[in-house]
């Protein structure tokens, strides 16, 4: 099988701060709730005239940038929840918007899941037919699905966007292995964007509280199963920006050393699919991996849905 590997990350956020002071002026909440309970300080509001596809794609022109100029993506993969459209997909809007041209676009839709459901199809589809370079990209402006007058929601959540550029011809930074599933029981847990009363994000909080450090246990163990790993092995846990006591929750349950769970929640929130590419790249351009090391990217969320992906550093 081809060896497909990760290249570039980009990111972009939007210019505009909402804290935790500037939320205690809107509801009944305070900085010490939403930072003992989420440990979000602030995060990023995209302008009206903004959207998800130019959040998606102003990460995307960051990514490619960093990439030899002969990387011309030949499948783009948009992972939303958010898109300004039904139609056009948001895949198409960010390739008119980076003149990208004969290319396979489309979207796909897995809530929080959505970056590395994305990733694994991409490197799926890389690897039986014969795509060279790929871009999964994450615009997410859940802003517009936020009831700004309900303290449980309004405090969790910013936009951002987030792109990732997978290669053939780069081997390094080498895709390993993913893991994708979904409890459709679990469906009415996390809703947005639907008519009516369904329109502004609501979830059962403690109930995807619970799912959610579950599932990201047993993805590691299931990841260092497949991969064989030894306690001698360093992995990274490079997760879904939800909630930081869900990860700290993690850390405890799999006695993590400090700093394995790559967490940066506190600066934009949920951004959702966007979420896990803000984390990869802050840690990346901090230097955090070295040759050898292993990444899990783990995300999960509405549907209810999962995925890991295993990368070699
Ligand atoms: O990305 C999609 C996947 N989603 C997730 O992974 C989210 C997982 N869940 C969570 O992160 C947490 O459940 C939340 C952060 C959403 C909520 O935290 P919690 O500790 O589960 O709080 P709760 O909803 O059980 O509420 C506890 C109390 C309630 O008051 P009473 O009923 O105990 O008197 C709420 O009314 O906190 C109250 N509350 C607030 N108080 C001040 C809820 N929101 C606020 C707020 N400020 N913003």
């Amino acid at each position: 099988m081809r060896k497909i590997g990760l290249v570039a990350v980009g990111t972009y956020v939007p210019e505009q701060k909402l804290t935790n002071q500037d939320l205690e002026r809107m509801v009944d909440t305070t900085d010490e709730w939403i930072t003992t309970r989420t440990g979000i300080k602030e995060r990023r509001i995209a302008p009206d005239q903004m959207h998800a596809s130019d959040l998606a794609a102003k990460a995307a022109a960051e990514c490619l940038a960093q990439a030899p100029t002969h990387y011309q993506p030949q499948l783009l993969i948009a992972a939303t929840s958010t898109a300004e459209k039904n139609v056009p997909n948001q895949a198409s809007l960010v390739a008119q918007k980076l003149n990208l041209s004969n290319l396979a676009a489309f979207d796909l839709n897995a809530a929080c899941s959505g970056l590395v459901y994305a990733l694994a199809v991409g490197w799926s589809l890389m690897r039986t037919e014969g795509y060279d370079h790929t871009l999964i990209t994450a615009g997410e402006k859940l802003s517009r699905f936020v009831d700004y007058q309900d303290r449980a929601t309004c405090v969790l959540f910013g936009d951002a966007g987030a792109a990732l550029l997978l290669s053939a011809d780069a081997p390094e930074h080498e895709i390993l292995a993913v893991e994708l599933g979904a409890d459709p029981s679990g469906a009415d847990l996390v809703v947005m964007g639907g008519p009516g009363d369904e329109y502004y994000f609501r979830q059962d909080g403690r109930n995807v509280f619970k799912f959610a450090v579950e599932k990201m246990g047993s993805l590691i163990d299931r990841l260092k199963s497949r991969l064989d790993l030894t306690d001698d092995d360093r992995y990274f846990v490079i997760p879904h920006q939800a909630n930081s006591r869900i990860l700290e929750a993690v850390a405890r349950n799999k006695r993590l050393p400090e700093g394995r769970i790559i967490t940066n929640i506190s600066k934009y929130g949920n951004t959702s699919a966007a979420s896990i590419g803000l984390a990869l790249k802050e840690a990346w351009a901090e230097q955090r991996f070295a040759k050898g090391d292993y990444l899990f990217l783990i995300g999960f969320g509405g549907g209810l849905s999962w995925a890991a992906a295993a990368i070699r550093w």
